[in-house]
């Protein structure tokens, strides 16, 4: 039932040339229950049926006479404030959620459209850092959420397996580099080696020369080259794979910057023919002065290929091979330029699907205020920060809970999802301000409590030794305050992840699961469960029930696990 709809309706057919799709978009849920479950705001038909606010919800007020579905009406301030009826609405909210189980708020929204997500796509022989942690998690979340909602999400690693870096990072090897090493050390040596290279090449320049001279030899298909390249990929790959098995992260698609080397050609000659191309001091660019801003380069003056010449091969790829309804990049907002001139490159190609792709920005993480930096190793690894996350979790979970069966299953369920809920958990586009101690923080707004919460109702269902039968629990007992209460957080589920699509914000669930949390801890101190009478006891067992249903499906559609003991 969707009720903002419902009263919509029943609405319009009480006035005259007034759209039912109108209303509903202005119905809202009153913050305080005290002003109603439902409200209208009547100031908004003002102007269309000339009349005063107060009137109109006056004169709506007196056509709700008998509705069984609510208990009664008020004109307040202009607004309509409906109360439902409480065992009406408990039932249908509990029943639906039950009904639907682990497909609670889920719909088709999407028939089954492609939607390729760009996420993750870290850099090979890089530090795989807390700022590709946003990106992951956030990609990850999207596309949970995009695919619950009848879309097909595409997960999509663009990984910087190309480019200029590459040649230093060769230079830097035959120079210091020991294959012992690096087989050991995996991306730290690389990094220790790229820095090193950045460090003496202030004082040789021609590092530089001699770097950019591999990476022509490597594009140019030289074999030496290539079996380094390959290898730097293979030992990096290793790494991440580490840390998307820790998160729980999977992709359907590794094709990186390299994928794009055969296809770069032919995207170059179209350009030429569309006569976008222009010369400039030997390199060549797409203008875009007319857009206010500066052109989107494609091949440098050594005849080297970019960034931009890269991705703009990956987005018409994209369309062809997934005839995607959308296309989104989810990347740091210091990369909103580059992904605003790619749109644009793309639709002076003259393809209209430009406008079905999307930059998903975020905020940078800082350290402490220093900015992140490969270059400096001013980084704070992933593993290191997922490892400590873990043992911090073990450790309590020894002193609260040390009888628990699977432990290291659960602190590594629980650790992993106080660092993704921490990330996940302000407005994307919010700078963030790294710190360990934030990062390891349980108590208050964070995973760990949502996922005690659970944990929390699922023992309660455990101890009762109960079934929940659908079909003969009376729900309709369910019309304490705090039930009622609960029964409302349950309802907005489905809203919640509709905004969180639309906005792209997957922060919009997180806070929805506090929110629930709370509520459930709400009803849970002031409704006893397991003491109440025969019925009552069910009901609330239903309710109990209905909560971890829905704690479960939210904590999924950001990738937390939801372990039922902890
Ligand atoms: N590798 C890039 C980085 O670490 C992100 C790539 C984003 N995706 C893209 N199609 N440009 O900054």
């Amino acid at each position: 039932m969707n009720y903002k709809l419902w009263l919509a309706e029943q609405t319009a057919a009480k006035l005259e040339g007034v759209s039912a799709e109108a209303l509903a978009e202005w119905v809202e849920y009153p913050p305080n229950p005290e002003m109603g479950d439902l409200s209208l705001p009547c100031f908004k038909l003002s102007k269309q049926l000339r009349k005063a606010p107060q009137a109109i919800a006056e004169e709506l007020k007196g056509a709700w006479a008998d509705e069984p579905t609510v208990e009664r009406v008020e004109a307040v301030a202009g607004y309509l404030n409906i109360y439902l009826n409480k065992s009406a609405y408990a039932r249908s909210v509990v029943q639906a959620v039950l009904t639907a189980g682990d497909r609670y708020g889920s719909q088709n929204l999407g028939g089954g459209r492609k939607v390729p997500m760009d996420f993750s796509s870290p850099n090979i022989a890089k530090t795989f850092h807390i700022g590709h942690l946003r990106s992951t998690v956030i990609g990850n979340a999207l596309y949970r959420i995009f695919n619950f909602l009848g879309y097909e999400s595409v997960a999509v690693n663009h990984l910087g397996d190309w480019g200029t870096q590459f040649g230093k990072l060769i230079v830097a090897y035959k120079l210091w580099g020991d294959q012992e090493a690096v087989e050991r050390d995996g991306i730290d040596e690389l990094q220790r080696i790229y820095v090193k290279f950045h460090d003496e090449a202030d004082q040789k320049p021609e590092l530089e020369d001699e770097a950019r001279a591999w990476f022509v030899k490597l594009e140019q298909g030289d074999e030496e080259a290539h079996k380094l390249w390959r290898w730097f990929v293979e030992i990096s790959l290793k790494e991440f794979h580490k840390m998307y098995d820790l998160l729980g992260v999977k992709f359907d698609s590794y094709a990186g910057e390299s994928f794009y080397n055969d296809k770069m050609g032919a995207v170059l000659d179209e350009l030429k023919d569309k006569q976008l191309l222009v010369e400039d001091d030997g390199a060549l660019l797409v203008r875009l002065d007319e857009f206010n801003m500066p052109p989107a380069l494609m091949v440098k003056k050594d005849g080297g290929t970019l960034y931009h010449t890269r991705d703009t091969a990956a987005a018409i790829y994209r369309k062809k091979e997934y005839d995607f309804d959308r296309s989104l990049y989810i990347t740091d907002a210091g990369q909103s330029l580059h992904f605003q001139q790619l749109f644009k490159v793309v639709e002076l190609m003259g393809y209209d699907w430009a406008k079905q792709m999307n930059h998903v920005p975020f905020g940078k993480v800082s350290l402490e205020g220093a900015k992140l930096s490969t270059r400096k190793g001013n980084v704070v690894h992933l593993e290191e920060l997922l490892t400590k996350a873990i043992e911090k979790t073990r450790e309590i979970i020894e002193e609260k809970n040390p009888s628990l069966a699977n432990k290291d299953e659960v602190a590594r369920q629980v650790g992993v999802g106080a660092i993704v809920f921490n990330d996940l958990s302000n407005n994307r586009i919010k700078d963030i301000v790294f710190s360990w101690e934030d990062a390891l923080n349980f108590e208050g707004e964070t995973g760990p409590y949502v996922q005690y919460t659970n944990a929390r109702a699922n023992s309660v269902l455990r101890k009762s030794g109960e079934q929940v039968d659908v079909a003969s629990v009376k729900l309709e007992l369910l019309t304490a305050t705090a039930e009622t209460a609960l029964i409302r957080e349950l309802y907005v589920f489905k809203e919640r992840i509709v905004q969180a699509m639309e906005k792209l914000e997957p922060s919009i669930i997180s806070r929805y699961l506090v929110d629930l949390a709370q509520s459930f801890n709400r009803f849970y101190h002031e409704c006893p469960i397991l003491k109440a009478d025969g019925e009552l006891k069910a009901a609330r067992l239903a309710l109990t029930y209905a909560t971890t249903i829905t704690l479960k499906n939210g904590l999924s559609l950001i990738g937390l696990e939801a372990p039922q003991e902890m």
